[in-house]
Order: structure tokens, then C-alpha cells, then sequence
């Protein structure tokens, strides 16, 4: 059931042919832009200089434009709780797996759930990577073990939460719109927030085998961190980039209902993460979307005789099931609401 398991139990330098995976050459081409991606500085997002926070937003504006994706420096959280947060949930993937299987839900939208793959029911071939998915607004999920962890990522979610509240009024001003647009219009108050912990053990022959693959995520805005080791690389102008983050730094990158809100003017960013022979790769990628039961479609601001709705209005909770539901693959769940 575990990548983990299979990983202490096969002493072989084999990988199991159902997680090799179909590579086209193009695939493995990478493009070193890595002093190119946009760094958004969170302390001038906040400045009481009005000209500070007006080129931020700019800034930003850009990011989310071009790249959809951007590194945010000076964003307050401590490098103390990102070490703890990175640590513990590491630790989860330690308990036994008899431990762990009790929070292996059945349902996608369980409030914690612990898996392996993306979704063992549709997948074709797996992927190199367990996980730990945990609902954590407007109700806050966790597992009791190890004991530290709850506390942690209690504390870590709300801290995220507090700094995607803060782009998203920058993001709403850059497109023209009131500071709390996006936050009203989505109900981030009663937003749904998924953080998940992604373990991806050392693989003998990484080349052959994908820890996840090409896609966009489902929400608005997704905030990631990772320990010290690359995987994470991002789709831009169809070529694939590594992501080296800069120290402290926190990952964005916007979802698909950013690409639907703004009715494509920011779209969603394709990326995926791949594994190395060395040691094991931890991530942590939070979510923010809207409520589970708003209706969201283009923004009727953002469309336009010239412009027309390019989405069909769809309810938040039906997105992720029908993302989910489905092979993970590229902007494939996006084309089906086109
Ligand atoms: C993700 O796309 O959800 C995770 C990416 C990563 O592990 O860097
Ligand atoms: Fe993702």
C-alpha cells in the first residue's frame, strides 16, 4: 500500500514495472530559469508606504500574469515552525503502518486521509509518493499521532491562511477588482484548506518513475514548502523548470479556480515532482480554494463581449471530486468545464 514499505522491504535496485512510467524525450529536458521566477516580497505587500505596496501588487500582478508562480521572502512565518512542520509531519510517515491505515478514508473528501499514488482507483501507472491529506478549514483535522503533530499544523494553517488572505487582496487589486474581492466572491471565511504532507522515499532508478505528474491544482492559491531536497518543477512557456526556493522562502503557485475566477487572465501553473536516489523528499502543499458549496465561474467583471466566459459556472465540491475522480493529467479537469 505504501511506497515507503516497498522501499525498506525490496533490498533489489528494481522498481516495480507498475510505476514506470511512459517519459516522452521533451520530458526530461530541464531549463535552469531558476533567477527568473518571480520573488514577491510579503513585507512590502503589507508596507504602510503606498508606493511600496503599489508596486508589490504590481509585482504580483505579473507573477500570477506570466508565470503563475512566484517565491514570497520576509512573509513572517518562522523558520522554526517550517523545521517543525517538515520534521513531524515526516515523523507521521514513521508510525507503523497498522497505525497509519487508520487513516487511510475510503472518501476523497474525508477529513484526513492517509494514501499512496494519487488515486489508486484511476491511476494508470502509480507514482512514487505517499501522502498525508488533512482538511484543515473551516474545520480544522489532524491525526492525534504522533503527538506534536495536530498542534503544529494547526498553528502552520492558520499562519498560511493569514498570508493568502493578504495576496489575495493584492491579487484582487492587481486585476482591477476591490481589495476583498476575491475573499468575498469565493468565501474564503468559510474557505476550504487542504494541507497535504508528501513523502517521497529514494528510488533506485528515479528516471523511470514519476512522485507526481504533470498537473495544476484545484484550488485558488496553493502554498508549498519542501525540505532541502529538489523534485518540484514547474510548465513555463512549455518548457519544464526546476524550482531552486530561496532560503525561508515560501513556493505559490495559483490553481484552477484562480484560472476560472479570472476567467484565464491568471492561469494555472502545470508542474509535477520528481524523485531522486539520495534520500527522502518531504513536502507540504496547502490548498486555499473556496467554500466546498460556492457555485464559482469567471468573474462577470472579467468578461466581456470581447472576452466571453470561457468556464461554466461549477460548485467547489463537484471540482475536486471530478479532479480527483480522474487520471491526474495536465489541465485535463479544467477542459472539461471549458
Ligand atoms: C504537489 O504538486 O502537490 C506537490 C509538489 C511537490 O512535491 O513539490
Ligand atoms: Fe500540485
Amino acid at each position: 500500500f505504501s511506497v515507503k514499505e516497498l522501499v525498506e522491504s525490496n533490498c533489489t535496485s528494481s522498481v516495480p514495472s507498475n510505476y514506470v512510467c511512459l517519459k516522452t524525450p521533451e520530458d526530461s529536458i530541464l531549463y535552469d530559469e531558476t533567477d527568473n521566477i518571480p520573488t514577491i516580497d510579503f513585507s512590502q505587500l503589507t508596507s504602510s508606504n503606498p508606493d511600496e505596496r503599489s508596486n508589490a501588487i504590481h509585482q504580483l500582478g505579473d507573477a500570477c500574469r506570466d508565470w503563475g508562480f512566484f517565491m514570497l521572502i520576509n512573509h513572517g512565518v518562522s523558520e522554526t515552525l517550517r523545521e517543525k512542520v517538515l520534521r513531524e509531519g515526516e515523523s507521521f510517515f514513521d508510525l507503523s503502518q497498522e497505525e497509519k491505515m487508520e487513516y487511510a478514508g475510503e472518501k476523497i473528501l474525508d477529513p484526513i486521509r492517509y494514501g499512496t499514488s494519487f488515486n489508486l482507483m484511476v491511476d494508470k501507472t502509480f507514482f512514487w509518493r505517499d501522502y498525508l491529506k488533512c482538511l484543515v478549514h473551516p474545520h480544522f483535522n489532524a491525526p492525534s499521532k504522533p503527538p506534536a503533530l495536530r498542534e503544529t499544523l494547526e498553528e502552520y494553517s492558520r499562519k498560511g491562511k493569514g498570508v493568502v488572505e493578504e495576496l489575495l487582496k493584492g491579487i484582487s487589486l492587481s486585476l482591477g477588482l476591490e481589495e476583498n474581492y476575491i475573499h468575498k466572491r469565493m468565501d474564503v471565511e468559510m474557505g476550504c484548506q487542504v494541507l497535504v504532507i508528501n513523502y517521497y522515499p529514494p528510488c533506485p532508478k528515479p528516471e523511470l518513475v514519476m512522485g507526481l505528474p504533470a498537473h495544476t491544482d484545484h484550488g485558488i492559491l496553493t502554498l508549498l514548502m519542501h525540505n532541502e531536497l529538489g523534485g518540484l518543477q514547474i510548465q513555463h512557456k512549455g518548457n519544464w523548470i526546476p524550482v531552486n526556493p530561496l532560503p525561508n522562502s515560501f513556493l505559490f503557485n495559483t490553481g484552477d479556480h484562480m484560472e476560472i475566477l479570472t476567467n484565464g487572465r491568471y492561469k494555472s501553473v502545470v508542474h509535477r515532482a520528481v524523485v531522486n536516489t539520495k534520500a527522502t523528499r518531504i513536502s507540504v502543499g496547502t490548498a486555499h480554494g473556496p467554500n466546498l458549496d460556492t457555485i464559482v465561474g469567471p468573474a462577470p467583471e472579467l468578461v466581456g463581449d470581447d472576452n466571453p466566459a470561457a468556464y461554466r459556472a461549477i460548485k467547489y465540491r463537484d471540482y475536486i471530486l471530478l479532479q480527483q475522480n480522474n487520471e491526474l493529467d495536465r489541465k485535463t479537469c479544467l477542459d472539461r468545464i471549458r
